[in-house]
């Protein structure tokens, strides 16, 4: 997504949904099937506090709190991933854009290179049914590959399907009350991205409350026309 690439070449997929709606998930699954690049603002900020940086260290108590980190962060982390040469071959990103502000600045950077978004895909869910979704998340410790008590086990219990993996670990933010905060900041700060989005022609929605195969089916859809 660099200025030398061909940008008109390469896809723009963004995924829209509140906290555990599946977008990780989804988007791992597109990743493969599509040959694009995940784009994780969630874990490119959870490096970021890793790693010790500045913008981690001013990331981390809003992270904790379920509020959303401020703009200039994230789009700066954003646009730094955005430059490096995998994204050439297209981007699924998950969890960007967050605000208004934030779609603004994306339209700017697409811009500057000559690409557009192909799709924004809104996956439709119930809040009720997110806390379960993240109290029994948890990942593979190596591969990153994500996993749920009840919804997605691996086929040997405690080891990962694919890496062998057998450690794993859950978000310090998965807990009932940062998930209330976090629904909070999607519906007042995010949701309205799908008007956002639907004004610029852009959006698809899918009913993401079921299971997931049925959607990674409705999403593979989508994106084969929208990237065609
Ligand atoms: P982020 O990491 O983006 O978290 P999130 O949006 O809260 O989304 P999640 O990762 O919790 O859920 P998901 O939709 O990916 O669901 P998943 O596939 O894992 O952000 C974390 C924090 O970083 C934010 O709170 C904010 O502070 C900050 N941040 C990040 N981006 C930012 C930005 N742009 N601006 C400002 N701040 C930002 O699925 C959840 C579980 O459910 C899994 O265990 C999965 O196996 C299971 N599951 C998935 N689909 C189904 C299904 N259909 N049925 C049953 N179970 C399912």
């Amino acid at each position: 997504m660099d200025g030398s690439s061909t940008p008109t070449a390469a896809p723009v997929l963004i995924l829209l949904g509140p906290p555990g709606a599946g977008k990780g998930t989804q988007a791992r699954m597109l990743e493969e099937q599509f040959g694009l690049v995940q784009l994780s603002t969630g874990d490119l900020l959870r490096a970021a506090v890793a790693n010790g940086t500045e913008a981690g260290r001013q990331a981390k108590a809003v992270m904790e709190a379920g509020g959303l980190v401020s703009d200039e962060i994230v789009i700066a982390i954003l646009r730094d991933r955005l430059r490096e040469p995998d994204c050439a071959k297209g981007v699924i990103l998950d969890g960007f854009p967050r605000t208004t502000v934030q779609a603004e600045a994306l339209d700017t950077l697409l811009a500057e290179s000559g690409a557009r978004i192909n799709a924004a895909i809104s996956l439709d869910v119930e809040d009720a049914a997110m806390v379960a979704r993240i109290a029994g998340r948890y990942t593979c410790a190596g591969c990153g590959e994500g996993w749920h008590d009840l919804f997605k086990q691996p086929k040997t219990a405690g080891t990962c399907d694919s890496c062998g993996g057998t450690e794993f670990k859950r978000r310090a933010d998965d807990n009932a009350e940062t998930v209330a905060s976090r629904l909070e900041a999607y519906h007042a700060q995010t949701a309205p991205l799908i008007d956002y989005y639907a004004k610029a022609g852009a959006l698809s929605r899918i009913d993401a409350m079921g299971d997931i195969e049925t959607i990674a089916r409705d999403l593979q859809a989508i994106v084969k026309t929208a990237t065609a």
